[in-house]
């Protein structure tokens, strides 16, 4: 499977490449129901700065910009990139939206515990292994500052979608190219290990059912 994932993740790359390519505002121009609430999450505890991971053309990342955080989208798609890039400047928010093109089964480019906080909207349940998913979740703790944030939403087995796709190995379903994981609450929780688990709430956007899981990176004790 080591070497099918490979190549799942080549052609992922390229679908997602071509589906951005063929749609100038593939997931719309208006901000998900979780940047809306992750916005007022992270003003409450004092953020300012985001880091967002699978970040597409970046409907999110400007919505955050405008409730005043400074954001660091990143995306595998160069041509989502390049759509965001030209956005922000038409929107004058590229002091604020910064991007850089990264594939999350890599090593996080920022340095140990220098990041507010990490964002992700609907990425995590992409066609990743079990063991990517595990790597890039302790690369996410690694990053935040300690009592950092880290919001997700991912695709829930409650949707109806579930089992209706084809199933290509290893929890994976495909549709049109595009490869897939719908999450468990067991799965969330086996995520959440060594985080402080804010919450996983059950919410519906567009038709579907997804997850919106906030986990904390713990913050040391400080003893006396
Ligand atoms: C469902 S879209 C969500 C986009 C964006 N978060 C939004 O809500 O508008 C999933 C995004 O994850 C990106 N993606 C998928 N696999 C990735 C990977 N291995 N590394 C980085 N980005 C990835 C895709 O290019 C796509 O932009």
């Amino acid at each position: 499977m080591k070497t099918g994932y490979v190549e799942l993740a080549r052609a992922q790359q390229e679908r997602w490449q071509a589906a951005y390519e063929q749609h100038p505002s593939l997931h719309g121009a208006g901000a998900s129901a979780a940047a809306r609430w992750t916005a007022k999450l992270f003003g409450a505890a004092g953020i300012d700065d985001v880091l967002e991971l699978g970040a597409g053309q970046g409907r999110d990342a400007f919505y955050l910009a405008r409730q005043g955080f400074s954001v660091h989208a990143t995306d595998f798609s160069e041509s989502a990139l390049h759509r965001l890039r030209l956005d922000a400047q038409r929107e004058g928010l590229d002091d604020r939206v910064t991007a850089a093109l990264h594939d999350v089964r890599d090593p996080l480019p920022p340095a140990d515990a220098t990041v507010g906080a990490v964002y992700a909207n609907v990425l995590l349940n992409m066609a990743f292994s079990r063991t990517e998913l595990r790597t890039l979740v302790n690369e996410i703790r690694r990053v935040l500052r300690p009592g950092g944030l880290f919001v997700y939403t991912v695709w829930s087995t409650d949707d109806s979608r579930f089992g209706k796709c084809a199933e290509i190995g290893d929890g994976l379903y495909a549709k049109d190219g595009f490869a897939g994981r719908f999450f468990d609450l067991d799965l969330v929780h086996e995520l959440a290990d060594r985080w402080e688990l804010g919450g996983a709430d059950p919410y519906e956007e567009n038709g579907r059912r997804l997850w919106r899981v906030t986990q904390a990176k713990p913050a040391p004790l400080i003893s006396s």
